[in-house]
């Protein structure tokens, strides 16, 4: 499974970029916002600055919701660098998008995913990623990862290449979930990755090793 992260925050991508396991970055309109971006010359800057950060796909996302508004914002992030995946989300024009960025050769990620029928439609339109949004699932009492294993299930069974990019991750444990469940890609905060890190027998035997460690000198 490839790890991503999901932040506009370039310390952030930093420091999980340092980890030497980071595969890409995704971003979202609202991730953006809270950087204090604003401008088209200052969004496509930021979204440069990433690309020569992190050596993978970086989501860029269209702000327009109209066929030819997405397709036009899509072929100038697609310009920025060869790494951008344009971000687009599941409604009507998307699709009709996304299958024409398909056949154009751009990368995509389809975004704001919630059941395993937009899943199929994204996956028909070429899409290079689609985007199920589990903690957001989770938040309204429904089970986000089975959400995963659903749509992973009918890629298997039905040949489709698109990748499962598990998105809206809130804790480690939607991590372990999603590579149980055969997503492709999780698209993750920085605390959640780092969460993975953690457990009390760890530390408990390091403290102890070190203690062993300084009686030996
Ligand atoms: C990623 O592609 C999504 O935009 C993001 O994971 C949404 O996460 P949230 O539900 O925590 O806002």
């Amino acid at each position: 499974m490839k790890f991503f992260i999901d932040t506009a925050n370039l310390s952030q991508i930093k420091e999980a970029n340092d980890l030497g396991i980071l595969d890409g970055v995704t971003t979202n309109p609202s991730l953006m916002a809270k950087e204090g971006i604003r401008g088209t010359d200052a969004i496509n800057q930021h979204y440069l600055t990433i690309c020569e950060m992190v050596d993978g796909p970086v989501s860029a996302e269209v702000l327009g919701t109209t066929f030819e508004g997405i397709v036009e914002e899509g072929k100038k992030l697609a310009l920025i660098h060869k790494n951008i995946v344009v971000k687009v989300p599941m409604i009507k024009d998307g699709i009709k998008a996304i299958k024409w960025f398909t056949d154009n050769g751009i990368q995509t990620n389809c975004t704001l995913v919630f059941s395993a029928g937009q899943a199929i439609l994204a996956a028909k339109a070429g899409a290079t990623y689609v985007s199920p949004f589990i903690g957001r699932i989770d938040d309204g009492s429904w089970d986000g990862v089975q959400l995963i294993s659903q749509i992973v299930n009918i890629y298997n069974t039905q040949g489709f290449m698109t990748e499962v990019l598990a998105a809206s991750i809130r804790n480690p444990l939607h991590i372990v979930r999603c590579a149980e469940a055969g997503a492709d890609v999780c698209t993750c905060p920085l605390p959640s990755i780092l969460g993975l890190l953690k457990h009390p027998l760890t530390d408990l035997g390091l403290q102890q090793f070190l203690i062993d460690a300084k009686s030996m000198q």
